[in-house]
């Protein structure tokens, strides 16, 4: 492992090894164990989009690692006046020990790590977020301790969280369907990559229009919000042809009586998701959200120590 770029470019073991680590990670700083595999390691993070989850963990983190992390704010640095992502990627690679980054396209992010001698982390793409689904698989592997076998119903938009929990689904064997209205549905090259790992790994793959045949009998309930970063103008739009993808008490209650309900937040109450469910006793979001700081200590860990 170079870079953490797509989950598509690992292996099941590779997948294995970053849960391991950070179920250790998380008992160690739960028990006050120190774990400084960092130390003195520098992490650039590069946001061109919002983020709360995604800085704040990635910096603390870095932090309790014993390295230390910086913030880079495409408003700030030189990258937001046309400094070329390959004069960037040179220059940093310099400086520091590694690199995240937050962005719209998913080529600026393979050029960094093309173009820089140092491990490139993905933290959000307009096709992908493969960290938030490495934390998102350890929350349900925490929960229902297997994920081969299971099944998670995606409900909404066809956007990059799906995109990697198809990736991330058919790489761990886990069956996967996916409930998207019409011109919202998956990336297509994704789709085909993650059918790919679906037949070896044994998973099954689910592409509907429905959202009741994609929850039926789910275990895990995964939704998103409607609007991702960069399509405000067309929330409006958005708002009426999603609508009736809502994950609501009725559509939930097609799912095992058992099942898990995720949502990578920010959520949108009363959109995607009603409160009874995200704040209902099934609810695991915010385990899931305190998982990204886990699984990313691993995954830095691991790329940069
Ligand atoms: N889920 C997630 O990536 O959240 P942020 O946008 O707050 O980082
Ligand atoms: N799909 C959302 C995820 C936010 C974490 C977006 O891209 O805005």
């Amino acid at each position: 492992m170079k870079h953490l770029i797509s989950i598509y470019d690992l292996t099941t073991d590779e997948i294995e090894q970053i849960f391991r680590l950070s179920e250790k990670l998380k008992y160690q700083l739960k028990n006050g164990i120190e774990h400084h595999l960092l130390k003195g390691k520098v992490l650039g993070m590069i946001f061109t989009k919002s983020s709360t989850r995604t800085r704040v963990s990635f910096e603390t983190g870095m932090y309790q690692l014993g390295g230390y992390a910086l913030f880079l704010s495409s408003n700030d640095i030189q990258l937001g006046r046309g400094e070329t992502i390959q004069d960037t990627a040179m220059v940093l690679s310099r400086y520091i020990d590694g690199i995240m980054i937050r962005t719209f396209s998913q080529q600026d992010v393979e050029d960094l790590a093309r173009y820089g001698s140092i491990p490139v982390i993905n933290g959000l793409t307009d096709l992908m977020h493969p960290c938030q689904i490495l934390a998102d698989l350890f929350t349900v592997y925490e929960y229902k301790k297997t994920l081969k076998g299971l099944k998670l119903a995606y409900v909404g938009d066809g956007n990059n969280v799906a995109n990697s929990l198809l990736h991330g689904c058919a790489k761990v064997g886990m069956d996967i369907a996916v409930a998207s209205p019409k011109g919202f549905e998956c990336d297509e090259r994704i789709v085909e990559e993650a059918k790919s790992d679906a037949r070896k790994s044994g998973s099954k793959i689910t592409l509907t229009e429905d959202p009741e045949e994609a929850t039926y009998n789910a275990d895990v309930v995964y939704t998103d919000t409607w609007v991702s970063m960069g399509q405000e103008a067309e929330k409006e739009e958005r708002i009426k042809i999603f609508k009736p993808y809502q994950v609501n008490r009725e559509l939930f209650s097609k799912a095992k009586s058992d099942a898990i309900f995720l949502h990578c937040l920010p959520a949108y109450r009363g959109f995607e998701v009603t409160s009874d469910v995200i704040d209902g006793p099934q609810s695991a979001v915010f385990d899931e959200a305190e998982n990204r700081l886990h699984v990313q200590k691993a995954i830095m860990a691991i790329l940069m120590g």
